[in-house]
């Protein structure tokens, strides 16, 4: 698939759950409202949905939320895609989770062919962890961890950059990682959904910041190692350890992009940034059961994807760019 821009969509993330067990201040309201559970596309319809997909040529899916790994019968959906991986149609399956479940399922990911998982840690303060997350807990994600690594899997973590919040804490974040044997990602805060009370403003900590001070105490080596992801990363010459940097903000990636987006109700969204979007329930549960008006509507979608997002943070744009949450299309 190409589209208007001559980008190859090959990355495709697919949100299995609007629900999550935690509740992180950037993300979503305390107080979400969740889909009912007819609206949410089955395990089966998003195979059919993943696998639609892949015929059209995506090589790498990651599974998001919400929180994917809370869906019921989750692994059901990780088994039936992993046949993809087999056949070598598709060359990477994953997942980003927030290791609430991790203890549980880390092994059976290994085994499904699973490579490498990217979890969400912002801070290693367990009383900071629980006020960013309002209902997560730290040691219980550490935990989560050490099964990955026992399991053999890679690990990104990634960590969204907020000012006042965990800005004092990304030498700790990387000596830890690299330490741990994880690659680490710092993220600048995207303007997305009405979060209550917060302003990104507040929330807002630019990374060519946050570099440039990095830059003053570890000895950061640019490195060419690609994931399919907008990370741009950095070897860490003290740590060994990979360091990327996500700055949707600061160094729009929108030119290399390669990724479009599904919700759990199946809609596809063609940029993280943009409200358009094709619906894509309607075609799978067609009445004739054929893929053919499945695909038919994805070529249509991919044929109008628009060049990028439009995030500002100013003081005159303190609102949501926006209006649907983080959660619903998992990032
Ligand atoms: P890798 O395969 O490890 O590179 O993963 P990834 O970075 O693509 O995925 P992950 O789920 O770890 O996402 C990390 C962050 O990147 C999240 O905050 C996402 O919202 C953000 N992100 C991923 N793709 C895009 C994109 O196309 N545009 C923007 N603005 N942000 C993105
Ligand atoms: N801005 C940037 N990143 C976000 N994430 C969730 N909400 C936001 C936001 N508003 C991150 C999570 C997770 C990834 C999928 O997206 O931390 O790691
Ligand atoms: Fe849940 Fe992830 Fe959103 Fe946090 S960022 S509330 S873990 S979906």
């Amino acid at each position: 698939m190409i589209d208007p821009f001559g980008r190859h969509i090959r990355y495709l993330r697919v949100s299995v759950t609007d629900r999550c067990d935690f509740r992180c201040v950037y993300c979503m309201a305390e107080d979400m409202e969740f889909l009912p559970k007819r609206e949410v596309l089955t395990l089966e319809e998003l195979d059919r949905l993943c696998s639609a997909f892949v015929r059209l040529g995506v090589k790498k899916l990651r599974l998001t939320g919400g929180e994917p790994l809370v869906r019921r019968g989750i692994m059901q959906l990780f088994r039936a895609l992993s046949r993809h991986l087999a056949s070598g149609a598709l060359e990477e399956l994953t997942v980003t989770t927030n290791g609430s479940q991790l203890s549980r399922y880390a092994a059976e990911l290994a085994d499904l062919g699973v490579r490498r998982v990217n979890v969400s840690i912002d801070t290693l303060d367990e009383r900071k962890f629980a006020e960013i997350t309002r209902r997560g807990s730290l040691p219980v994600v550490l935990q989560g961890l050490e099964a990955a690594k026992r399991a053999g899997l890679q690990v990104k973590i990634n960590a969204v950059a907020l000012k006042g919040v965990n800005d004092g804490e990304f030498d700790r974040l990387i000596g830890w990682c690299g330490a741990e044997g994880f690659d680490l990602t710092l993220i600048e805060v995207m303007p997305m959904g009405d979060i209550g009370g917060e302003n990104r403003l507040d929330q807002y900590l630019p990374l060519s910041l946050v570099r440039a001070d990095l830059a003053q105490r570890w000895t950061l080596d640019d490195i060419d190692y690609r994931t399919g992801g907008p990370a741009r990363y950095v070897r860490v010459k003290e740590t060994s350890g990979r360091l990327g940097f996500i700055t949707p903000l600061t160094h729009n990636f929108c030119e290399s992009c390669n990724r479009v987006r599904v919700t759990c109700t199946g809609m596809l969204y063609m940029c993280l940034g943009q409200e358009d979007s094709a619906d894509l329930r309607a075609p799978l549960r067609a009445q004739s059961g054929d893929d053919a008006l499945l695909e038919a509507a994805i070529r249509e979608a991919i044929a109008r994807k628009p060049k990028g997002h439009d995030f500002i943070i100013d003081r005159r744009h303190s609102g949501p760019a926006v209006p649907r949450h983080m959660s619903v299309t998992g990032g």
